[in-house]
């Protein structure tokens, strides 16, 4: 960026320098022509006083040299006189009136003469001082010319050195600046950035005003936060870890109590047979959730292993899983086309609807089993349309309560159900999500709730497609 810089100025410093090189050597050979016509003046007037009225051949042509010259003449109360002149009368090329002429003529003369003068006779006049006498001289524009082509070259190496000693300057300054600050602060990013944890690393800002000054600052107390939330997240982590370890070990306990309480529906106690079902229920809930809570903890789920696969088969399996209590008065309808297959993981897709079925019946059972008036449905149906598989989960309970609504797929705060995580809706959409699909919560008009998922194909590779053709 510096060397750019560098070059930048040059350029700049350099064009304007042009723009100013017009009217400077417009001035010049102004000066010059008046240089000339005074000269001659200061000479024709004395001639002018002399007396006999000619000069002597040789007189005239030193004077001609002199002022280097072809013609001299002044005129004078109307009169003009020649006060010197060559033998052969020169043939004139271009006519020029110093006193009358506008910076554009003259800047346009100049360039005429640089480019293309040099053996050109020009007859040039003015005023001769404060008096209304006017010289006028003949000569060729040769010597003119080579004093403004020597000028220019003097104008064009001093605009050098000029835009040199800018640009160099310049650059130093940029330098110092804010090339330097942001150095120090992309360093900073850098190191941050290799080890973040480190409290050495934070960039250490200064109080002044400058702009990168203030970025700087900025830059410190991002670290700083930074920082805090990464050691925030790591006891999470360590925290995290520790329940999930307990978590583990306390299902495997539990496992070896569901054992040895299946057992106890074997004894003939009445005491026991009473409370031996309600014993089962809660280790087995509390299996359930250890197991949701340690498939949570895992963060992320493996990537979907998609093959086709009949969804009524997927859904008769969810059905078996679900063991609806034939008691209950729950009425399970599927309505899925036999044909209808969907290309997904089938682990992954069978907890997605086994979560929302059984969210649905869990809602159903919430209702008082003793009144009959009650429909009590959950229908499962799923259809294809082009290269999308929707499937939805229906049921005629009491709706989503307000909590669950307001916290729709955020994890453990969702559940508004006692005994409930808080888990299944935000696993069943990260399980949905991975396969590209979208789950939402569709409005309906009458009681209920009905969830709807939709599932796309694998979209083809291309490549592969071509390479099976
Ligand atoms: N079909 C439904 N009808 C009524 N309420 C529902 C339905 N589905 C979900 N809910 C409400 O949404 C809440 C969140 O459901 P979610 O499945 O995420 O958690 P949960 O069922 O409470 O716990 P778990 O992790 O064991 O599934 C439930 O507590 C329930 O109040
Ligand atoms: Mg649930």
């Amino acid at each position: 960026m510096s060397g750019r810089l560098l070059w930048l100025t040059i350029v700049f410093v350099m064009m304007a320098s042009i723009l100013i090189f017009m009217p400077s050597i417009a001035g010049m050979r102004m000066n010059w022509l008046r240089d000339r016509l005074d000269t001659a003046a200061a000479a024709g007037i004395v001639i002018d006083g002399l007396q006999p009225a000619e000069l002597p051949r040789a007189v005239q042509n030193d004077t001609l040299l002199a002022t280097g010259t072809k013609v001299i003449a002044l005129r004078k109360d109307g009169t003009s006189r020649l006060l010197a002149a060559t033998d052969t009368q020169p043939q004139i090329d271009e006519v020029y009136d110093v006193a009358h002429t506008t910076m554009l003529a003259s800047m346009r003369d100049a360039l005429d003469t640089l480019f293309f003068g040099g053996d050109r006779i020009m007859r040039v006049y003015g005023p001769v001082g404060e008096s209304d006498m006017v010289i006028e001289l003949v000569m060729t524009d040769k010597a003119l010319r080579l004093d403004m082509w020597k000028y220019s070259k003097t104008m064009f190496l001093l605009s050098f050195l000029i835009s040199l000693i800018t640009a160099v300057l310049i650059f130093f300054a940029i330098n110092r600046m804010m090339i330097l600050p942001i150095r120090r602060l992309t360093h900073s990013m850098q190191l941050f950035s290799e080890k973040p944890q480190d409290p050495e690393r934070i960039f250490e800002a200064d109080g002044s005003r400058g702009e990168l000054a203030v970025a700087g600052r900025h830059l410190a107390s991002m670290q700083t936060e930074l920082q805090r939330t990464l050691k925030q997240q790591k006891n999470l982590v360590d925290l995290g870890l520790a329940v999930s370890k307990i978590n583990h070990d306390m299902r495997n306990i539990l496992a070896s109590a569901q054992l040895m309480s299946d057992r106890l529906t074997d004894v003939e106690d009445p005491m026991v047979r009473s409370f031996a079902p309600k014993l089962l229920r809660t280790i087995d809930r509390a299996v359930g959730y250890t197991n949701e809570v340690l498939a949570y903890g895992q963060a992320s789920e493996a990537a979907p292993r998609r093959r086709r696969v009949r969804l009524s088969d997927l859904c008769q399996d969810v059905r078996e899983m679900l063991a609806i209590d034939p008691d209950a008065g729950i009425e399970f309808v599927e309505q899925i086309a036999p044909e209808v297959e969907v290309d997904c993981d089938s682990e992954q897709i069978f907890r997605v609807i086994h979560n929302l079925c059984r969210n649905a019946v869990q809602a159903l059972l919430a209702f008082d089993p003793e009144d009959q008036s009650m429909v009590r449905r959950v229908t499962l149906s799923a259809h294809r349309v082009g290269s999308v598989v929707a499937i939805t989960v229906d049921d005629t309970g009491p709706g989503m309560p307000r909590k669950a609504r307001e916290n729709l797929f955020s994890a453990f705060r969702g559940s508004a159900r006692s005994g409930g995580t808080g888990l299944g809706l935000v696993i069943a959409r990260e399980l949905v999500l991975a396969h590209g699909g979208t789950i939402a919560l569709v409005e309906k008009p009458g009681p209920g709730t009905q969830f709807r998922v939709e599932i796309p194909d694998r979209p083809v590779s291309l490549d592969d497609y071509r390479v099976r053709a």
